[in-house]
């Protein structure tokens, strides 16, 4: 069985989360874009609910399916969250971001009451690290920003597209930084956030809640202790 089967046992899986009246995050990615599809079918099917997405693309994807949205300052608390993750590690921390919406994501993590991660069984690793790290950033400085990050210990990437450097929705750069395997997540994402110029950080500390991981033929979730 495929990556993209496993995605999609993941995402459907968790949207059987979602109830009636819930106000609900919409993350960003390949992965979460299965709860989606599944969200718009229920919608469709007379499920009442609003969205708040974490990324332009996902508003047009909901928008597409006929899902209620609204903004965060509409709804400063979210019932519950369901997004994607680029790396998993056994304490539920994450690195986020590859799919350049982690500062959304991670306003709207922090403003959920429960967050629920969707991969394949891929994402899941002993440390984080492997993945390179995603930091946004301000365009002001940004080469000055790379150094700061640099001194921490990576080789930073600013992140192109077409040639050109990577514009998040938020107008701001990404660099992709290298660690290597990242022993206090904790720490290092207060060290990064030290640095002025950084805008956001893609690891996620302690606010995922569940994880829901597609396997070859089952999803299988692990849960906050
Ligand atoms: C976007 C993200 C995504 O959730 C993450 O990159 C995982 O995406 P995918 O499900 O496509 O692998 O953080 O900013």
């Amino acid at each position: 069985m495929d990556v993209e089967t496993m995605k999609k046992l993941a995402g459907e899986k968790a949207a059987e989360r979602v109830k009636d009246g819930m106000v609900v995050g919409l993350g960003t990615g390949s992965t979460v874009k299965y709860t989606i599809l599944k969200l718009g079918e229920m919608v469709s099917n007379g499920l009442d609910i609003i969205g708040i997405p974490t990324s332009k693309n996902t508003e047009k994807l909901a928008q597409s399916l006929g899902i209620k949205l609204a903004s965060i300052n509409d709804y400063p608390e979210i019932d519950l969250t369901i997004d994607g993750a680029d790396e998993v590690d056994p304490n539920l921390n994450l690195i986020k971001g590859g799919g350049g919406a982690l500062l959304r994501e991670k306003i709207v993590a922090h403003a959920s009451k429960y967050e629920i991660i969707v991969v394949d069984e891929g994402k899941l690793k002993d440390h984080l690290g492997g993945f390179p790290l995603p930091v946004e950033v301000v365009q002001f400085g940004w080469k000055r920003t790379k150094l700061c990050l640099e001194k921490l210990g990576c080789k930073a990437m600013l992140r192109t597209k077409g040639g050109a450097p990577y514009i998040t929705d938020n107008g701001n750069y990404i660099l992709d930084c290298k660690f290597g395997t990242i022993e206090n997540p904790a720490e290092l994402e207060k060290r990064i956030d030290e640095i002025p110029g950084v805008v956001e950080v893609g690891l996620f500390v302690n606010l995922a809640d569940e994880v829901y991981i597609g396997k070859k033929d089952c999803v299988k979730i692990m849960r906050k202790i």
